[in-house]
């Protein structure tokens, strides 16, 4: 799993929003922070889990730059990860350490070290019931565990089970073999003689009116989705850049379009696994006693649109608490 979000950070994104935030977190997702960043000691370790490029972690040191606190948040990832490039050069007595190829199910912080447990979108994509033994490890008495994750209801959820629902289309498939035909069949593209060509082709046209069908089927079935999914502008691209390009190019530009496509049935599909319900949020907070944790606030995030964004849940490690 590790591999895709490895790719995906690669590309230097600050949040898993890509390209659809600019920056760090804003609104809601960065304001439910402030309290758990206010109420860290002066002299505090905090880690995030699932940290990405490190979008909590920068958060934190923004909310608290101006601060007495010093203190070194870890952001582990079981992806390769790197520091997203905002601020860096900005002074603090606030350390952020990024830990790649580090799983959230085993961390590598003594017990009873750690003052904050934070995630953003990060925490349900583990092993749940290994990882909230772990945070529990790790935390200190009376330590923190904020998590922001996915609802199964969110408008994220929603936008994105219509992408997934999408490329799932046999038609999205053919529409990609097609490519790989055409290319054959068209043959060495060099001049505009060419496109008259095969324009004059009777199997290039009835390779084309095979793909003006499929663009006709996924457009009709969700045109926000076909456009989200990007297949729309790889196959755009196809026809204007890629025509004159050689056999052999154009066979890899069809392999990136498959692999792209693949990659992202596969983060979709995670992402709709990960999500909570009722039931599934229901049966985590029922691990929270034999896990020493005493739930304090959970409530379900909104935009100002009042769209579900997420849930929000603080608890508390207690000492004791089963005894
Ligand atoms: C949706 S991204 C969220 C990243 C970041 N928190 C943000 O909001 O931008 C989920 C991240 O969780 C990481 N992840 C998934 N399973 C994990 C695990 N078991 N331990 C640590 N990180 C994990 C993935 O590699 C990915 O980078």
């Amino acid at each position: 799993m590790s591999n895709h979000w490895s790719e995906y950070w690669r590309q230097g994104h600050t949040t898993s929003f890509g390209d659809a935030l600019s920056g760090n977190y804003e609104g809601v997702l960065q304001s439910v922070w402030l309290s758990a960043f206010n109420n860290l000691p002066t002299d505090f370790i905090a880690v995030d889990v699932g940290t990405g490029n490190g979008s909590v972690p920068l958060l934190l040191r923004e909310t608290l730059i101006n601060s007495a606190k010093v203190g070194t948040v870890f952001g582990v990832d079981l992806a390769e990860v790197q520091l997203a490039d905002i601020n860096k050069s900005e002074k603090s007595t606030i350390e952020i350490e990024l830990l790649s190829n580090t799983a959230s199910e085993k961390l590598p912080f003594a017990d009873d070290s750690v003052d904050l447990y934070a995630s953003q979108f990060g925490f349900e994509y583990s092993n749940i019931e290994q990882s909230i033994t772990e945070a529990s490890r790790v935390l200190k008495a009376n330590g923190q565990f904020s998590i922001v994750f996915h609802h199964s209801n969110s408008m994220i959820l929603n936008r994105n089970k219509n992408i997934l629902r999408l490329i799932e289309q046999p038609q999205a498939n053919e529409l990609i073999e097609y490519l790989s035909e055409i290319a054959i069949a068209m043959g060495s593209m060099v001049t505009a003689n060419d496109i008259a060509r095969i324009k004059q082709d009777p199997k290039c046209e009835t390779i084309r009116a095979k793909i003006n069908q499929s663009i006709k089927y996924l457009v009709g079935y969700d045109e926000l989705s076909a456009q989200d999914s990007q297949l729309m502008m790889f196959v755009a691209q196809f026809f204007k850049e890629g025509i004159f390009w050689p056999l052999a190019k154009k066979q890899q530009f069809i392999e990136f379009i498959k692999l792209q496509m693949d990659t992202l049935k596969l983060r979709l599909t995670e992402l709709v696994n990960a999500s909570f319900d009722e039931n599934k949020l229901a049966k985590f907070i029922a691990i929270f006693e034999q896990n020493s944790l005493v739930l304090n606030e959970l409530k379900v995030l909104k935009n100002e649109k009042n769209e579900i964004l997420g849930w929000y849940l603080d608890a508390s490690k207690v000492v004791n608490a089963i005894d």
